[in-house]
């Protein structure tokens, strides 16, 4: 009788432990109409076994910018091995949405659909996110309608399998998820490639690494590549079309019961098949076991674009065998947050430039940087052969177009314009010399105050009478600076301070008492106001030569914001 009494708590209890299990039991499975929200403690789909889980990932460089990704969930680097906007992030507070018509729905907190998978075909009725990394869509009868192993980014896990015609494409830097300019392609004839894009099209330059699993009637074993495998145990391989296989990575990879592995197409182009121990209180981190290709420096070369490393900018290869892109001496980064990018001169180089300076010959004009093994072997525009060394150094300076001359093999000449792509250090040029040509007065960025600037020609006074003329007209700003001329030390230091204090606080209405024209054009205005600023530094050493004045003036060259003219009055 007890017993029976019994039974209905008990029954009570199961019915409210079951719900409660069904939670912890998780089997990757997401049902229509879940949703995650980007915020800094966003919950996430996580894995069966909860190696991998799905969800937002807050940028590291970028505050409030969130990622939507998959990632190994067990170690604590957190690597994402897959990410759906690389290049439209999803702002805080974006929702992503499983739902039945567009799989799943990515959209702003203003409700702007952000991204969606674009392939999804049919009614979803559930993800699933798979012990493998894999995120997938179903539709009712367990059809895959969509899955992240078929739209690879950057990486590719044991299990997954790459098609004829897929891509996998690099991001544009460690901490940039935007689409970078290298792609490893399984191409239609079987053969898999390596190769850049000229972003922003998909236009591929020539391949630098290629597997040559193409048909060729001759052999049997050169049966065309069908598909490349990433097996269970971390071996990758291409699937001939009559099912040999053709083994990428040969080394001995670790158990898959102790390693997790990825292959990663990285921002740097090399193509690596990494592995990680499991054991999360391990203090490993990612082990690089096979890369291709073995020199990148040396496997590109391409006719229609900068090569590894943007343009006018050298690869060389570290002793990681990954590459590492610089400028040359006189050169510096476009983009200084891009190390990977180009290059450009801090001189001015042409034929009007040159004339300019006619006054005196070019020799005394340039310099040149000699550097050795390195070569940009897709720029020429002549070859002088026979040639000596003498011969070479003098027909490029004399040249208002030669930017670099390649002299070697004893007699070669090779003339080369800008920009200069393919960049390389070549230990197989056996000594040939890069005679790099710089510019003497001015082979630093102009007026970065930190760097010493040449003892101006002209007397000061010269200096200022001119800039007030030629810029301002009749301005008060001028008269300021006239005046100055005729002043004391004392009352010219009040007075340019005074004239300091306006630009920066972009006052520049009451430097030129409401001059009407000169208003019009406030960006000419205000640079002449920085140039003019430049020009009356108490440090001589900061003073801009005059060449360097009238070139920053005419705009050709770009005016940095001036240090206060007088930091020693004060
Ligand atoms: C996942 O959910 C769908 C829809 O509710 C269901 O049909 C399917 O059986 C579930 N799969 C698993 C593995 O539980
Ligand atoms: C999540 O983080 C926000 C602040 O970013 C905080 O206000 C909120 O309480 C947190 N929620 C939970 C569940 O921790
Ligand atoms: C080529 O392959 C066919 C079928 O697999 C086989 O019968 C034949 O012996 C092979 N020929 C050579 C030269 O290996
Ligand atoms: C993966 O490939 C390697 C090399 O081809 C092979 O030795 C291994 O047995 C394969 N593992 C699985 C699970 O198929
Ligand atoms: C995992 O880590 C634990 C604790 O540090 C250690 O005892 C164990 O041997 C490790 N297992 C493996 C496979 O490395
Ligand atoms: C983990 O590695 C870092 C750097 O290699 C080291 O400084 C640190 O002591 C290590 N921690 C443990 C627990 O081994
Ligand atoms: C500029 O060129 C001169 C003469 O060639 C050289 O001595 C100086 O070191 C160079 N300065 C910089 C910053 O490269």
């Amino acid at each position: 009788m007890a017993f029976l009494l019994l039974l209905p708590h008990l029954l009570a209890s199961l019915l409210i432990l079951l719900p409660i299990s069904a939670v912890a039991q998780n089997n990757g499975n997401i049902t229509v109409g879940r949703s995650l929200t980007a915020t800094d403690n966003s919950s996430s789909w996580l894995s069966p076994s909860g190696d991998f889980a799905f969800g937002f990932r807050p940028l590291s460089d970028k505050n409030d910018i969130f990622l939507l990704s998959i990632w190994f969930a067990k170690i604590p680097d957190k690597t994402i091995v897959w990410y759906a906007t690389g290049d439209t992030p999803a702002p805080r507070g974006s929702k992503v949405e499983l739902t039945a018509d567009e799989g799943l729905l990515l959209t702003s907190p203003q409700g702007e659909q952000l991204w969606k998978p674009d392939t999804v075909i049919g009614t979803v009725a559930y993800g699933v996110m798979t012990n493998t990394g894999n995120f997938a869509l179903h539709d009712s009868n367990f059809n895959t309608r969509w899955e992240s192993f078929r739209n690879p980014t950057d990486t590719l896990l044991p299990t997954q399998t790459m098609e004829k015609g897929g891509v996998v494409s690099s991001r544009q830097s460690e901490t940039s998820f935007s689409k970078g300019r290298f792609q490893l392609r399984l191409q239609q004839d079987g053969n898999l490639v390596l190769n850049t894009i000229n972003l922003p099209t998909t236009y591929a330059n020539e391949a630098y690494y290629a597997s040559g699993t193409v048909a060729d009637s001759a052999s049997n074993s050169s049966s065309p590549g069908r598909q490349l495998q990433f097996n269970e145990s971390g071996y990758i391989y291409i699937l001939r079309e009559n099912d040999q296989i053709f083994p990428l990575s040969q080394k001995k990879v670790g158990s898959a019961d102790d390693f997790y592995f990825r292959a990663t197409l990285d921002f740097d182009g090399v193509f690596t098949l990494y592995s990680h121990p499991r054991n999360s209180s391990s203090n490993q981190s990612w082990i690089p076991l096979w890369s291709e290709p073995d020199n990148i420096c040396l496997s590109s070369l391409v006719n229609s674009g900068s090569g590894v490393c943007g343009y006018n900018s050298i690869c060389s290869l570290k002793a990681d065998r990954r590459p590492a892109c610089e400028c040359p001496r006189g050169y510096s980064l476009l983009d200084p947050s891009d190390r990977y990018g180009s290059c450009k001169p801090d001189f001015i180089q042409g034929c009007e430039e040159d004339k300019l300076s006619s006054s005196s010959p070019t020799a005394d004009l340039y310099d040149f940087q000699v550097l050795l093994n390195t070569d940009w072997p897709s720029s020429d525009y002549v070859l002088l052969r026979p040639s000596t060394e003498e011969l070479c150094r003098k027909s490029c300076m004399e040249d208002c177009m030669c930017a670099v001359a390649i002299f070697r093999l004893g007699d070669s000449c090779w003339k080369k314009k800008l920009p200069l792509s393919n960049g390389r250090v070549d230990i197989g040029l056996n000594g040939g010399k890069a005679l790099i040509k710089i510019r003497k007065d001015n082979n630093f960025t102009l007026l970065d105050p930190r760097l010493p600037i040449p003892e101006p020609k002209k007397k000061d006074q010269d200096t200022l009478i001119i800039i007030g003329s030629v810029l301002l007209g009749g301005s008060v700003f001028v008269n300021v600076i006239l005046i100055d001329m005729d002043t004391s030390e004392e009352e010219k230091a009040i007075l340019t301070d005074w004239a300091y204090d306006c630009y920066r606080e972009a006052n520049l209405d009451v430097l030129v008492e409401f001059d009407g024209q000169a208003l019009d054009d406030r960006k000419t205005l205000e640079r002449f106001v920085m140039v003019a600023i430049w020009c009356i530094q108490e440090d001589p050493s900061l003073r801009p030569t005059m060449r360097r004045v009238i070139q920053m003036l005419e705009g050709v060259v770009e005016v940095l914001i001036p240090p206060c003219p007088f930091p020693f009055s004060k």
